[in-house]
Order: structure tokens, then sequence, then C-alpha cells
């Protein structure tokens, strides 16, 4: 559909609903409000659980211009969890599920002029909505969380295009498929399907096609292209695709576009390919919440995430445990090459037969609503870790066959021998064995015995030894090496497809899965997305080509651990040197403990005794081809010097809400995270930016992060922030952001 017009500015919002709200034009004792909006804010940690769980209500007035012969649609990209919407006080329709997109026909119901649309939010956690039903291990929150879009279309439009195709051997075999909707008569249009590589047109095809009343599917002709070039991790390229609807007198009636990335998936019981080529899946799982507001961020935060695990962590793929997650985010992961594996929402749990049907529901809607990402390369057609139950599983991967047979599907099991229906078995392997120096996984074989199955360890580590950021040296070590020693592992298990670790970063959940502080600290970062060791792990495994990586598993100081050594530096150096107070330099070289890790941690292993004697500090070299590559200087007396500063952007959008990160490292005077700083920290604004969560912020493990985000005022201008220590001697920071604005009205 094209001409969409946002409407995310500008609601009125308010916790409760009454019926009048519907019809009366009151709006007393309510908040003006932006989306993404979550219904109410929580604290870091120690909340209620069920301060999110509410009825509430959001008010929308907007304007239309004269409507002849015009559809209006909306659509509502996120809203959690079940919602009725209102027009001009009629109802005009409702929708069940956190995580799914909804289109509404609003035709009837609009008017030139002023209009007024409300909807009633239930974020209570209602078993009849998946995932609810057991004690989920995470949080649904509440409240329109992802974008509004309003549309005047013809009476002729595209709901839907699929730009489906076959690759064999360097051609592209293209059949677009078209989903329309048709408010009057069997018409006759022309349909021009056009496909470029960049601004070049590289494809062009047209053809008349009669489209019937109401809704109907329609397969454009299949045509060959030449010289495409594939997409792939490391060269993840994209062409457009776009398709025009018109009228014999060339009218144009509609337009759809999608970026399309041309290439062949293949799963086989020795493993995963991508256009011919074997690839080892290795990568983390990521949930979609946030510090304080849930699920209530938007683009730019959503890109961050694909970025730290592709570009900061080096993986090649991601699994959106466990649901559909925003376009923002499958769009970054197209753009730059990280492979996705997304599944339909669900947790421990199937429910009845109207909870079945929020599930072909919600299995519609990924499939056909992102059929288009390339990076997505595997389907979960299964709720995670539920037990067989063939009769709704088979319709659910019958389902998506139909729907997309391009795909591989799969379904998350905490269970070896439980019947595979889909293509892959994907098991949640936490089996390991930390006790000794190896690790045990279970044999891919286990799964369905006796036969070989592509088999995909879905999750690993994180939920045994869950790592708070100021948690001891020696827990936030055995973290990073767990993880060095499965991923060693899951490389030398040539016939895995890979293995994607529990989590990315710790998030929020109920009592049941923490140390009731409703943290689960299972992340490799944490909920600020700000690393821990674990983080580096991944990240020493990059080429030193791509970034050098050099990071202690250490404060390397002497204390903490009784004696200065042994400790492990986690690097992509060929080796590193430590110097030692001012005599002793002493070469250390990859552990040969970490078989199948392409740059294993080197650990610095000496006699304790000796080095504690001696010690006044140290200097640690990493060495690449025999160079000098990264250094970094302890001294024996460190103390809190600086307050390292770095926002993620400093130019931001303020004609929408748009948001940065910005993390503070309280570092000492040579550089280094001082981890066990017990400190706070306070942060003002101003001009044209707001604070998300509180003002005042504990120091956790030696960083404190936040995020800002735009007024939406529609001006040109700057924000400042102002970050203070409340410390003397330390200098209180600020960060100038610039805002934009291109003066883009809300209808
Ligand atoms: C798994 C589950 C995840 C998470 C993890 C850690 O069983 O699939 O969602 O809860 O355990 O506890």
């Amino acid at each position: 559909m094209r001409n969409g017009q946002s409407l995310n500015l500008n609601w009125k919002f308010c916790q409760g609903f009454q019926e009048a709200y519907v019809t009366e034009e009151k709006e007393d004792g309510f908040q003006s409000v932006h989306i993404p909006h979550t219904v109410q804010e929580i604290p870091y940690d120690c909340f209620d659980q069920t301060m999110t769980c509410m009825v509430s209500t959001y008010v929308k007035y907007f304007q239309l211009p004269s409507l002849e012969g015009k559809r209006v649609l909306v659509s509502f990209e996120g809203v959690s969890a079940y919602y009725d919407l209102y027009v001009n006080g009629k109802k005009a329709g409702s929708h069940k599920g956190s995580y799914s997109m909804a289109l509404f026909d609003l035709t009837p119901f609009v008017k030139e002029g002023k209009n007024r649309m409300v909807l009633m939010v239930d974020s209570h956690e209602r078993a009849d909505i998946p995932p609810n039903g057991a004690t989920v291990d995470y949080l649904i929150y509440g409240g329109i969380y992802r974008d509004i879009t309003l549309f005047i279309q013809e009476e002729i439009y595209v709901k839907h295009v699929m730009f489906r195709y076959d690759m064999e051997e360097g051609l592209v075999k293209l059949r677009p498929e078209l989903l329309l909707e048709n408010a009057g008569e069997d018409s006759p249009v022309m349909v021009e399907t056009r496909l470029y590589d960049g601004e070049k047109e590289i494809f062009f095809h047209s053809q008349v096609l009669t489209v019937s009343g109401g809704s109907s599917a329609v397969n454009l002709k299949e045509n060959v292209l030449e010289k495409i070039k594939p997409w792939s991790p490391e060269n993840p390229v994209l062409y457009r695709g776009e398709i025009k609807l018109l009228t014999q007198t060339q009218k144009i009636l509609d337009q759809a576009e999608a970026n399309i990335g041309f290439r062949k998936i293949e799963v086989k019981p020795e493993g995963f390919y991508l256009n011919g080529k074997k690839y080892k899946l290795v990568g983390l799982n990521r949930h979609q919440s946030y510090p304080y507001v849930g699920y209530a961020m938007g683009k730019r935060a959503q890109e961050k995430d694909a970025l730290l695990l592709k570009e900061f962590m080096g993986l090649n793929m991601v699994r959106c445990s466990h649901y559909m997650q925003s376009r923002y985010f499958l769009d970054c992961c197209d753009r730059i090459g990280l492979m996705v594996f997304e599944e339909i929402p669900g947790w421990g749990y199937i429910g009845d037969e109207e909870f079945k049907k929020v599930v072909f529901q919600d299995l519609e809607n990924m499939v056909l609503g992102h059929y288009n990402h390339p990076s997505i390369v595997i389907w979960g057609t299964r709720l995670n870790e539920t037990i067989d139950c063939d009769e709704l599983y088979e319709e659910t991967n019958k389902r998506c066959k139909s729907m997309d047979g391009s795909r591989p599907t799969t379904g998350v099991r905490w269970e070896t021998g439980s019947h595979l229906i889909e293509d892959i078995y994907s098991y949640n392997d936490y089996s390991e064995d930390d006790k000794g120096e190896f690790v045990l996984l279970t044999a891919q074989q286990a799964a369905e015995n006796p036969k070989k199955v592509p088999y995909l360890l879905s999750e690993h580590t994180g939920a045994i030894l869950p790592t708070k950021p100021f948690d001891s040296e020696e827990r936030q070590e055995a973290f990073a090496i767990r993880h060095a020693r499965v991923l060693g592992k899951i490389n030398t298990m040539d016939d895995y497809l890979g293995g994607l670790g529990w989590c990315m970063f710790d998030y929020n959940t109920h009592n049941d899965h923490n140390s009731m502080e409703k943290i689960c600290y299972h992340g490799v970062m944490d909920m600020f997305r700000v690393p821990k060791w674990a983080a580096y792990l991944y990240a020493s495994q990059k080429s030193p080509a791509e970034e050098v990586v050099m990071e202690p598993c250490s404060m390397v100081g002497r204390g903490e651990r009784c004696e200065p050594v042994p400790f492990y530096v986690l690097t992509n150096c060929d080796y590193i040197e430590v110097k030692l107070s001012t005599d002793i330099t002493r070469r250390y070289y990859p552990s040969v403990k970490f078989n199948g890790l392409k740059h294993p941690p080197i650990e610095v292993k000496e006699n304790g005794e000796f080095w504690q004697k001696r010690w006044k500090g140290a200097r640690i070299t990493g060495y690449i081809d025999g160079k000098a590559a990264a250094e970094k200087i302890y001294s024996d007396n460190p103390y809190l010097a600086r307050l390292l500063v770095q926002a993620d952007d400093t130019v931001l959008y303020n004609d929408r809400v748009d948001e940065t990160r910005v993390v503070v490292y309280f570092s000492d005077e040579n550089g280094n995270r001082m981890y066990f700083h017990q400190g706070v920290m306070s942060i003002e604004t101003e001009g044209e930016i707001e604070l998300i969560g509180p003002s005042l912020v504990p120091v956790l493990g030696g960083a404190a992060a936040f995020w800002v985000k735009t007024k939406a005022s529609m001006k040109n201008g700057t924000g400042k922030i102002r970050v203070s220590a409340h410390r003397p001697g330390l200098e209180d920071q600020e960060i100038q952001l610039s805002l934009i604005s291109e003066g883009k009205k809300e209808p």
C-alpha cells in the first residue's frame, strides 16, 4: 500500500476504560503521549510483576480529506495484548496478540474532516492469547508499542506482495504473488513489476489481469533474471522490488515495494547451506525488551541491537525468541547480513481452541508479513518448549509450507526424542558439563535416534549460570569461559547446523525465573546492552582485520581472587605479553583447552605468590603478526578518574520519537572500567529531548547507561545531556545532540 501516513504522535492516554470514552469527546485526566508507548513504566528490578496488567484507553484525533471513492485503512504493528478499536463512536475491529500486525478497513466509519479513534487495550496476561498460560519467562508489558499508519487507498489495493522466486545456478526465476483487495466490481488492471539495483532499474515487466471483487491472490507471470548477485552474510546484496497497479488509462491505483535479497537455503543432516556454501550458525537469542519501558522502543534502538549482534559480536544469526519482532530490527538484519530464525509467540503452554486460533493468526501474520526479508532463513512453527502436540504442529507446519515453501521450518524443544514434523530439530541444550575441562553437548543422533536429522542447538549456557554485571570477577569470568567452551564444542560438531546462546541481554521477567528481583541475568550483555565479558568472548572470535579485541577477564589487580593470576584474556591477538611491575615480561599464547575456537582465550597463568609479592601494576600488549596491536595499562593504585561517555548517535530526528542510548563507563586513570565501583549517576536533559527512565541511577558493574528520546516537536534544534557522578574530583560530562526535523506533519 502506498501513501502511508504515520499516526504515532499526539495520542491521549489513561489507565482504565469507560464506555463513555468511546462516544464522548472528553479526555479529562488523560495524558498526552506519543507512540511507542507503554501503559506503565516499571522500575529496573523488584517490581510487582502485575504492574502492566491492566485495561487502558488511547484516543487519537485525525483529519481526513474528501474521501470520494477512497478507502481508509489503519495498521497497528504491535499492541500488547488485546484491543478493541472504535472509530467515531462505533466498533471498527479488535485484535488478539502482542506481536502481530493488524490492518483495519475504516471506510464505513470515517468522514471528511475530524475523526476520533479510541482503543481499549487489555494488557492482562490472558490465557487465551499466546504466550500466556504458564508463568512465562518474560513480560508482555502493555500498550501501543509499535507504529500506527493510516492509508488512503483506491477501491483496489495491494494488501501484500510476496516476491517469490527460485534460484538455481545463478538464475533467478521471479514470480511475485499479490494479495489484493477490491471493494468494487471485477476490474482489469495493469500490473508493472520493477527491480532496482540501487537507483538503476534492472528489470521491468507488465501484465494485464482482472482483479475480482473481495480478497484475491494473484500469481504474476514468472520471469528469469540474470546476473543477480546473491544475498549472504558477507555480502548482503539488496535489490528493491516494486509493484504498481494501474488502470487502463495509466492512473496509479496502488504501489508496493520491498527489499529483496536472493539466496538459496538448504538444510541437511550435515549442516546449513546458503547459496551452496556450508555455514555454521552462530548467534544469540534476542528478546525485544528494554529497561523501564518494556517493548516501547523505536526504530533506532531496534537497529542498534542488530548492529551489536553482527558488528560488535561478529555473529551470523539471531533467534527472535520467542515471537515476531520489529520490522526495523529485521530490515537492519537484511541490510547487514544477520541471519534470522523467527518464531511464533509461545512459551511452554498450549491453550484451548481460542488460543489456537491466535496461534494460526500469528503464523499467517509472521509468514506473510515478513516473507520478503532475506535475513529470515528459518521459521519456527512450534511454541517454544511445548510438549508434542502433533495435530497442532502438523497443521502449523503445513500452513507455513503452503504460504512459504522456500524456507525450512523448525520448532524449539526442551527434550530429545520428540516427533520431528518440521525440517530442523531445534533443541535447547543446557546439558553442558562445567566441571571438567570439556563440554558435553547432546549428540545430534539423540534427537531422532537412530536417524541423523538437521539439528540446531537453539539455546545454551546463559540460564545455568546467571551472571550479574556486578558479580565477582570469578563468576563473570566463568560465564565467559562457559560460553567459550560451548561455542568451541559447537564448532567441532561438524553436522550441527549451529548454536545460539541464551541470550543477548538480561531481561525483566516473572518471579519464577530469578532471585525474585524480576530480572533474568542470563545475557552476555546487561539490560542496557552494556557488554559483560561473555560478549567480548564472541567479539574476540572476529577477525582482527575487522576489529582487534583484547579484554582481560579481570580487573588485573590483586585482592579479588587473593592472587592476581591466573586470569583469561579474551582476544583475537596471536599472543599477548604481560609486563609485570617494571621488570618482568612474559608471553602467553592461546590456550589449548578450547578446541574449536578460532581465537581461544589466552590464560595468564603464573606462580601467584611470586606475582603477589612483586605486584606494582601491569601492562598487557596484544600482538598480531609480531606487531603490537592492542595495549592496556593497569596501575597498582587505580582510582576512579573519569567518566567515559559514549552516545550511540549524536544526530536524531525530531519529527518522530527518535531515541539513542548513552553509556557511561566509570574508569580509572588508564581508561579501565572499574567494575566494582558502587556509585550513582544523575542525568539531566535540556532542549528538545527527554530522558527515558529515572534521573538518578546506580552504577552497575562500572557502567551506567540510559536512553534519551526526542520530543517530536517538529523543530530543528539541540538537546543537551549532562551526567554527574556526584563525587569530588570527577567532572560532570556533557553531550550535545543535534536534532533535525523534515517538518512532516501528521494528518
Ligand atoms: C529456556 C526458555 C527461555 C528461557 C531460558 C532460561 O527453557 O526457552 O525462554 O526461559 O530457558 O531460563
